[in-house]
């Protein structure tokens, strides 16, 4: 893990946004600075009886001493959101942070921000940033239903117009193209989303030849170009060939095979997990935001947090890292 300065907290309220979507307020016991939007929290979780960590954006800067996050419960989690589901007011927590590595530059001309589903927390907080500095913005908020808004009429309450929704139910879907053409030159768009949407962001955004720095992603890394299967990863100099399962990350799997790594954001955003891919027999799926496109490309390394292999194993070298 990376160096990580662990904080005593408390769960001080939790109630359900949606069926499926829980907020949490959670005490630290030291009140830090107000959190930059885009930061997010670390979270000690416990995965069965193992420890693990989990991290979640922050709503809102938690000016007020306490940090609120939104956790969705996934049908096919590998246990970090069951787990928060569970917790009760009053649970004493260990967290991390806040940290950030989806950073909002303020002073430009616009701001595109884009939701889909979950992916509404990061933005949360950005566009509250951005409407108490008198920006010009958009929030394009994305979901399945319109019970799947959650925050969606807090928000409103807040920016009023500035938000726009779009639910598969009212056969109504962001138009990328038109959003991004709207934009003022020097203008900045930040999406956080499936991955979907983040490729009909990035597509747009360079056939319209805008600086790429002007395009900011957050992930979840839950999702990819290929489906989640199970592959195998070798390790040359450590002598190990692990089977990484469909429903653990290669990071997870390296641990618990005693490989020394380290990590932070466990969302393909910091770049600390990264390995050296040697060879591939399979195709890496890369889920990351942390790598460019043309990096990629290259197939030279791999986010282990998020990103995968299908149709095949990877052969890889930690030498970079602890073991
Ligand atoms: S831990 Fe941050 S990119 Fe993997």
């Amino acid at each position: 893990m990376a160096q990580t300065d662990w904080l005593p907290a408390r769960l001080r309220a939790t109630r359900a946004l949606t069926p499926d979507i829980r907020l949490l307020e959670i005490e630290p016991s030291v009140r830090g600075a107000p959190a930059p939007p885009g930061s997010h929290l670390g979270v000690a979780v416990m995965i069965g009886e193992r420890p693990d960590t989990r991290s979640y954006s922050l709503l809102d800067s938690g000016a007020d001493g306490l940090y609120r996050i939104a956790v969705k419960r996934l049908a096919h989690s590998r246990g970090g959101s069951a787990y928060m589901h569970g917790l009760e007011a009053g649970a004493r927590l260990s967290i991390s942070g806040p940290r950030n590595h989806f950073g909002l530059t303020l002073g430009k001309p616009g701001y595109l921000l884009v939701a889909g589903g979950i992916g509404i927390t990061p933005l949360h907080a950005m566009a509250l940033a951005l409407h108490q500095a008198g920006a010009p913005f958009r929030l394009l908020y994305a979901a399945r239903t319109r019970q799947d808004l959650a925050l969606a009429d807090a928000l409103q309450a807040r920016i009023g117009d500035r938000l726009e929704t779009f639910t598969d139910e009212d056969h109504r879907r962001i138009d990328m193209t038109a959003a991004i053409a709207g934009l003022a030159p020097g203008a900045e768009a930040y999406v956080c989303g499936p991955f979907g949407m983040m490729e009909a962001a990035r597509r747009v955004w360079a056939e319209t030849g805008r600086p790429a720095q002007g395009l900011r992603f957050e992930t979840f890394g839950t999702g990819g170009r290929h489906a989640t299967e199970a592959f195998t990863v070798r390790i040359p100099r450590l002598s190990k060939e692990i089977v990484v399962p469909r429903n653990q990350t290669m990071l997870e799997a390296l641990e618990a095979a005693g490989v020394g790594m380290i990590h932070d954001c466990r969302r393909g955003e910091c770049g600390l997990c990264t390995v050296t891919i040697l060879a591939a027999d399979g195709t890496v799926d890369h889920r990351d935001v942390f790598f460019s496109e043309a990096q990629k490309a290259t197939n030279a390394q791999l986010c282990t947090c998020v990103s995968r292999v299908v149709g095949g194993g990877i052969t890889i070298d930690t030498a970079d890292r602890a073991g």
